[in-house]
């Protein structure tokens, strides 16, 4: 309940109305165009959840969390991110008819919305900013040259190694429309001499030679094994002698249930793959 709540309230847009100084319920639901009484049902589940402030006349205001996190003008703004878990919203709520066909369900009203890339890549963000330090301290890359970051995604591995190891150059591969994500992130991080964008499908194209390392983070788990096997194969012809393949991945053990983390993610990949 409290997931859809906050859902609703970002993508309607409260926390940047409230924030803009529509701070009772007849304003913001000017601003917003709701109806009143529902929207202050919402309102009162925000401030609820911790969410918004509400005095005594009934006048609501952003937390310092929601400012934080939920304002689009803040610094550590993340709605961006939790689009993307907007998007799954719509496609989770397939499951039960995925465990009837055994395909995802693509329709007009589960399909991604239209920003989809640009939270796809807000999320991987946020996830690549926590763990991409402790992925680039996992391996010694001391004397490693050429790196590929295969479906790089935002680019955050490929700056966090670059940033590690000042003579590593790095191959950001992905699908056009991610690039110029990447580029953006690429030149806020002053690495646009070192770092470098390949347009590419890794289910067709080649990767190219002789590089020392190859990164597949979050990549193998949207494919079949079939397609998996050959990326790998792909993979290890662009090594150069000695090179290696890194592989991040959630993995579950021998149970399949633990941990559940990772059990939870294959419920993902089948409602939003057709094989992962
Ligand atoms: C789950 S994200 C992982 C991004 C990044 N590697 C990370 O760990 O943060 C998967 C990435 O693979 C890219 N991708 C998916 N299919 C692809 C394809 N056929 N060819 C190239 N890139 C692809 C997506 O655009 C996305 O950037």
């Amino acid at each position: 309940m409290a997931s859809r709540v906050l859902l609703t309230g970002m993508e309607l847009g409260v926390f940047d109305a409230l924030d803009q100084g529509h701070d009772d319920v007849q304003a913001l639901c000017a601003a917003l165009r709701t109806d009143p009484r529902a929207t202050e049902r919402l309102l009162n589940a925000l401030a609820a959840m911790g969410l918004l402030t509400k005095d005594d006349d009934g006048r609501f205001g952003n937390t310092v969390e929601a400012w934080r996190f939920l304002v689009t003008d803040s610094a550590e703004c993340q709605t961006g991110a939790l689009r993307h878990y907007a998007n799954l919203w719509r496609s989770w709520s397939t499951l039960t008819e995925v465990l009837r066909t055994g395909a995802p369900v693509r329709r007009a009203d589960t399909s991604p919305q239209e920003d989809a890339t640009a939270s796809f890549m807000a999320a991987m963000e946020y996830f690549a900013r926590q763990r991409a330090p402790e992925v680039a301290r996992s391996i010694d890359l001391a004397d490693a040259e050429r790196m590929l970051d295969v479906g790089g995604g935002p680019a955050i591995y490929s700056i966090e190694f670059c940033r590690r190891y000042p003579n590593l150059r790095a191959t950001v591969f992905d699908l056009p429309a991610v690039l110029p994500i990447a580029r953006e992130h690429i030149e806020d991080a002053r690495l646009s001499d070192r770092i470098e964008l390949q347009s590419g499908d890794y289910c067709v194209d080649e990767f190219g030679a002789g590089y020392d390392l190859v990164l597949l983070s979050s990549i193998l788990h949207s494919n079949s094994e079939e397609q998996n096997r050959e990326l790998l194969t792909k993979a290890f012809r662009a090594l150069g002698p000695g090179g290696a393949v890194l592989i991040q991945e959630f993995v579950v053990d021998d149970s399949r249930t633990d941990p559940p983390g990772a059990a939870l993610f294959g419920i993902n990949m089948l409602v939003n793959t057709p094989l992962g």
